[in-house]
């Protein structure tokens, strides 16, 4: 699975495997300072491949993790848990490369919307969100701690719900 080159930095995209968690989790510590997931708990996430989780890495030419997301498909909805790009390596498109693959595993497996939660802070990301369909739906107050600061709750319908084509017998 190869990416169409975000910002022409021959960046590949391919599914995590528990060998790359020590370098992934020492990005997470980097990209979520304040509340980063410990190497447990991404391997718990990883033990759910393929059966409710899919994560993909993005790696660049020389074989450095970049970028890497998350998603739960659980119960006919997916949510993104997790999407993060390395400092250095923003702004080429990597992040909405990321987002691209998470939104086309969630429809291949049928689901019917996408939920995420960002910090209402989190500019760059809200951005993202936006320019992918996702809109605010909700807010979880102080939903991030220590930081303690509020969730936006953000949803982008995936398809149709299906026709009604029965009626009731009772009517
Ligand atoms: C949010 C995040 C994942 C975005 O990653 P990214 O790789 O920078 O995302 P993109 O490059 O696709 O888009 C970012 C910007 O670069 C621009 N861009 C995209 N491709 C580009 C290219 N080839 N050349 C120049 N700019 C480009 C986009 O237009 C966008 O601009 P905008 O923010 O003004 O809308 C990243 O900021 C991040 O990791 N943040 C910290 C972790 C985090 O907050 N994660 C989200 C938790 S909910």
């Amino acid at each position: 699975m190869t990416a169409p080159e975000p910002g022409g930095a021959g960046i590949v995209l391919r599914d995590m495997t528990e060998a790359d968690l020590p370098a992934v989790h020492r990005l997470e510590q980097v990209l979520f300072p304040d509340d980063a997931w410990t190497e447990q708990m991404l391997r718990e996430e990883l033990s759910g491949q393929p059966r409710t989780r899919r994560y993909v890495i993005a790696e660049s030419s020389g074989g450095e993790i970049v970028g890497y997301a998350g998603l739960a498909s659980v119960g006919g909805h997916a949510d993104v848990q997790t999407i993060g790009v390395a400092p250095g390596a923003r702004g080429a498109g990597i992040g909405a490369t990321l987002l691209t693959e998470l939104i086309d595993e969630a429809v291949r497996r049928g689901d019917e919307g996408l939920f995420l939660e960002v910090r209402v802070d989190n500019a760059p990301a809200r951005r993202l969100y936006e320019r992918f369909g996702f809109e605010q739906i909700g807010v979880r107050e102080r939903y991030y701690q220590p930081a303690d600061v509020d969730a936006a709750v953000m949803f982008r319908r995936l398809r149709e719900r299906p026709p009604i084509g029965f009626t009731r017998e009772d009517s």
